[in-house]
């Protein structure tokens, strides 16, 4: 039987590395963007690799809520799911918005991969075929991120580079408790860090001493030296350990791992295991993405 796979913003980047292995080793590979052309041109790449069903695009903007419902409920008609890849991910330079007005970074890199998870996961499209993997790809930037989630949006002025590292922080808190919680019914849970890569995101955003702190930003000559050195490799080596999460033989029966770029497992930093932090983070998620809008 075709083994289905679903990569967010799987049509650029990491992510369409990532479904390329996928689709090279067999997997069925529905990938996830906005934009409708560079949807047809990531199919037309993994057509040239897929070795079993055709892969196919699913156009949805990942920062409105809605769009994440709507993504959801048209995967789940399809029937049981083998493998979703949380991939997507951004860094803004400047605070925004989304549609629903939640803070962009959080809504992106935290609370759109959880919402998709926990609506595949109500509908039984992830775990009816057991076994099945989430993979969610996180950040070494959860490093330098703040660590209270008592709101979407943390005190203090904006800096892009340290809430993005917040959001993927709290979607790490998140993706290992959901491991836990996930134990002993088929459906592991692992989190992917690429380490880095020379993509959309860290050749634009990365680049704008804005996305740091002020400390930081005295230093940003040096910062920013030290973000291109951690970004210059191949977008293709940075999807390994999210493919090596999604596939990979070796961790059948495996979950709650955080793999690093080396593609072996690392010790996720302590706040991700913080029960408070944990407590606060599943908290403001189900407050600020419900499954069903209030
Ligand atoms: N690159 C790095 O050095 C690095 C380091 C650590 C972690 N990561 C993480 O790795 C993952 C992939 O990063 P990347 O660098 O490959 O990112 P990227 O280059 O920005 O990813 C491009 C892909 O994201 C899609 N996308 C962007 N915003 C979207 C949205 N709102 N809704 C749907 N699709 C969206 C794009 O498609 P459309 O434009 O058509 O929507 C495209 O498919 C992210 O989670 C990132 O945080 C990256």
């Amino acid at each position: 039987m075709t083994r289905r796979a679903v990569v967010t913003a799987g049509t650029g980047g990491i992510g369409l590395e990532t479904a390329l292995g996928l689709a090279a080793a067999g997997f069925a590979v529905t990938v996830v963007g906005r934009d409708a052309e560079r949807g047809a041109r990531a199919v037309e790449r993994l057509e040239a690799v897929a070795t079993d069903g055709g892969p196919e695009f699913v156009a949805a903007d990942l920062a409105s809520l809605g769009e994440v419902r709507a993504l959801a409920a048209r995967l789940s008609a399809r029937g049981a799911l083998d493998v979703l890849v949380n991939n997507v991910g951004a860094m803004f330079p400047e605070r925004r918005l989304t549609v629903d007005g939640v803070e962009a970074s959080f809504a992106v890199n935290h609370l759109s991969p959880y919402l998709l998870t926990e609506a595949l996961l109500a509908t039984e499209t992830l775990g009816s075929g057991a076994p099945s993997r989430i993979v969610n790809v996180t950040s070494g930037a959860v490093r330098t991120a703040k660590h209270r989630f008592d709101a979407v949006e943390p005190r203090g002025g904006y800096y892009g580079f340290h809430w993005y590292g917040r959001a993927k922080l709290a979607n790490l808190a998140y993706t290992l408790d959901l491991a836990r919680r996930l134990a002993g019914t088929g459906v592991a849970v692992l989190a992917a860090d690429p380490g880095g890569a020379a993509t959309a995101m860290t050749d634009g955003t990365m680049t704008d001493p804005r996305i740091v702190s002020p400390g930081l930003r005295l230093l940003w000559p040096l910062v920013r030296r030290t973000f291109e050195r951690a970004t210059a490799g191949p977008a293709a080596l940075a999807a390994r350990p999210s493919l090596l999460a999604a596939a990979d033989p070796s961790l059948a029966d495996r979950t709650g791992l955080l793999l690093g770029p080396e593609t072996t497992p690392i010790t996720p930093t302590r706040w991700a295991t913080d029960p408070r932090v944990v407590r606060d983070v599943l908290r403001l998620s189900r407050e600020a993405a419900p499954l069903t809008p209030a």
